[in-house]
């Protein structure tokens, strides 16, 4: 057994859409209120999933300037990987939410799949972005939510915290409403060390920012999210339990 899952690059590993709402704790009818950024997406299956719901949503990766049959060999290749890694970290994940490792596999072959199958029209209808954080190729506020889930804080220990700033600064200069970004722990399970000095150099540059509970908790203690929204900026989305928009 390992304290630490070890990772030498970021997985090329994707959730689903009912994934996505757990973690960002997201009642369905919010997407009614505008288009939906997932950034990185990898191959999630969020955009393909809510865009057959009739929502608009797109996705953007740095990996999606590659041809389909690339991103179906990383997928499989990061898929077999993270099956290894996981039966050597077992210990630091609560399993409630899958059952067991099969279970989780599961979505993710689920969410590969799903991806897979959209990508290529997606592409074609703008609907997958090539980009490369720091940098959004999105003007001001043109998504009503971004959601950023598994990257930043995640791999905390190949990222610097300026990488963090900036890419938090630029998902919220693309959002009219709020950012939300889960998890804030690292490949350790333990928080992201350096959260406050993130959080102060947004809240210069006019990005408020709140770590709220999420009912989600895969990495043990990974039950809480960062929402980013501007100051003096539009209400936030209510938990999904509560009645929105
Ligand atoms: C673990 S995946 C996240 C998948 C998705 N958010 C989810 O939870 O299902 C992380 C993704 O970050 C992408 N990535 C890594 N560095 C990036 C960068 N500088 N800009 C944009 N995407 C990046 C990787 O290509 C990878 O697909």
């Amino acid at each position: 057994m390992k304290d630490r899952m070890e990772l030498e690059n970021v997985a090329f590993i994707g959730r689903t859409y009912e994934e996505y709402l757990s973690m960002f704790d997201l009642a369905e009818a919010v997407f009614f209120s505008g288009p939906v950024l997932d950034c990185p997406a990898g191959p999630s299956s969020f955009a393909a999933q809510a865009c057959a719901k009739g929502f608009k949503a797109a996705a953007c990766d740095v990996l999606y300037n590659l041809p389909s049959g690339e991103l179906a060999a990383m997928g499989k290749r990061d898929l077999a990987l993270i099956g290894q890694k996981l039966e050597e970290t077992a210990h630091l994940f609560n399993w409630d939410y899958y059952g067991d490792k099969a279970g989780h596999m599961g979505h993710r072959t689920a969410a590969l799949g799903r991806f897979l199958a959209d990508f290529q029209e997606g592409a074609e209808n703008g609907r997958y972005v090539y980009a490369e954080l720091p940098r959004l190729p999105f003007a001001d506020r043109s998504f009503r939510l971004v959601l950023s889930s598994h990257f930043l804080f995640l791999y905390g220990d190949i990222l610097t915290p300026g990488f963090h700033a900036e890419s938090l600064g630029e998902m919220a200069r693309v959002s009219s409403g709020e950012v939300r970004i889960y998890p804030l722990q690292g490949l350790d399970a333990r928080p992201y060390p350096h959260m406050d000095g993130v959080l102060e150099i947004l809240r210069k540059s006019g990005v408020a920012a709140e770590i709220r509970p999420t009912p989600f908790e895969f990495f043990k203690g990974a039950n809480k999210m960062l929402v980013l929204g501007r100051t003096g900026g539009p209400g936030g989305f209510p938990p999904a339990g509560r009645k929105s928009v």
